[in-house]
């Protein structure tokens, strides 16, 4: 094993006291966020299962990477696995690998994930997400600390650590029985809880000067600043996606932007969430451009209006255009976060998944040798 990373990092500092990466690649500004780094810190370097919770978009994935970095496994492979896409049918040939042969269409032997992130650490996103078969299996792997591929003879040892992200309650799941009690505390050896973005205001400024910064770049803009009444705009939005609603929302306004400087007027935030009476036009309006800019109408009637109008038009296959449009539209109010499409849509993941590749809006996914489909972000990155 390796020795840990030199600490603190050499940073530039792109928000008034922000705390930042090496490669400036995270903001800890606010003084809980500190917090939360200052605990990070402490526990990286153990070998300790760590449970991150919060809610989506707050930085629990960037979290995990960050402690597998700070850790002696640093050297070592950070597998991610997003357990919202399994397929229990598949799950054991992914998980766990299998030997040539071992069901039909099985050619050649092929590790799983677990022996993938053999030395380093793997991640185990939207744990939350995980089937109870599968439970079982990942405790028994978790006790034993060994995996057995499928129509494999010998157990194969596996040294790794694990941490594992919710954006669910995972103790109320386990009250409900959905979630396996001595499996929540095998993970839970230590818990981070991620506060929302509102909860940490001042992280919000600080972020939105990295994400100026990283998008300007990007676009090959000079770097422009933020008037004061914008600040204060963003410390005001609501924020339900987090700091990936802020990323986007900074990444839209620079794509339209056309000042030197980025006023209220400019910041292209989603529209404000709407009373019961007044709702902005979104749903069916994909043809006349954002729902941020549309005006306030009521919702209900100017949907129906809008699906008669489709009626009257013939539109061929008339269901299929508009759950079509319903979908785009919502995965980008979740900014483009699959879970959240989902339960804002209340529909499982596997069938938003489905949809999404199937309208081109994430990449297909690919094959086991058995010819079987694995969900697009079934994803193991070294
Ligand atoms: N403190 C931070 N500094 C810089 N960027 C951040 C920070 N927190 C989050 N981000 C960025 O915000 C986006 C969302 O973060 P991330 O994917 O880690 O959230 P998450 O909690 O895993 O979301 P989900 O539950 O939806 O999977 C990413 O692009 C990430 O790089
Ligand atoms: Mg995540």
């Amino acid at each position: 094993m390796a020795t840990l990373p030199a600490w603190p990092p050499s940073s530039s500092q792109p928000g008034d006291g922000a705390l930042c990466g090496a490669a400036a690649d995270w903001i800890f500004a606010d003084p809980r966020s500190r917090e939360l780094l200052a605990d990070i810190e402490q526990i990286a370097p153990s070998d300790a299962s760590i449970l991150i919770a919060g809610e989506t978009g707050t930085g629990k994935a960037l979290i995990a990477r960050h402690i597998h970095s700070r850790s002696l496994r640093h050297e070592g492979p950070f597998v991610v696995v997003s357990c919202g896409a399994f397929s229990e049918s598949l799950v054991d040939a992914e998980l766990f690998g299998y030997e040539n042969g071992a069901f039909a269409g099985a050619f050649g032997a092929q590790p799983g994930w677990f022996e993938e992130a053999n030395g380093g650490t793997i991640f185990l996103d939207e744990i939350n997400d995980l089937p109870l078969p599968v439970q079982n299996k990942l405790l028994r792997v978790l006790q034993e600390r060994e995996v057995m591929r499928l129509g494999g003879r010998r157990p194969i040892p596996i040294d790794l650590r694990i941490l594992a992200a919710t954006t669910v309650d995972l103790e109320q799941l386990v009250a409900e029985k959905r979630f396996r009690k001595d499996l929540y505390y095998r993970l839970n050896v230590v818990s981070l809880h991620v506060l929302t973005l509102k909860e940490r205001p001042g992280d919000i400024v600080p972020l939105a000067r990295y994400f100026i910064d990283k998008y300007s770049r990007r676009l090959g803009y000079p770097r422009l600043e933020l008037t004061p009444d914008a600040e204060q705009l963003l410390i005001q939005a609501p924020w339900h996606g987090n700091v990936r609603e802020l990323e986007n929302v900074i990444h839209r306004t620079l794509l339209r932007c056309e000042r030197s400087q980025i006023d209220a007027a400019s910041l292209r935030l989603p529209a404000p969430a709407p009373a019961q009476s007044e709702v902005p036009v979104a749903a069916l309006d994909a043809a006349s451009g954002s729902p941020m800019d549309s005006p306030s109408h009521d919702d209900m009637t100017v949907l129906r209006q809008a699906m008669r109008r489709l009626c009257e038009s013939q539109t061929e296959h008339l269901h299929q255009t508009v759950e079509d449009s319903l979908l785009y539209e919502a995965f980008r109010f979740s900014n483009y976060s699959q879970s959240e499409t989902s339960r804002l849509l209340g529909i499982s993941r596997n069938v938003v998944r489905a949809r999404l590749i199937r309208l081109g809006e994430i990449g297909a996914p690919r094959k086991t040798p058995g010819g079987a489909d694995i969900g697009n972000d079934f994803r193991k990155t070294s």
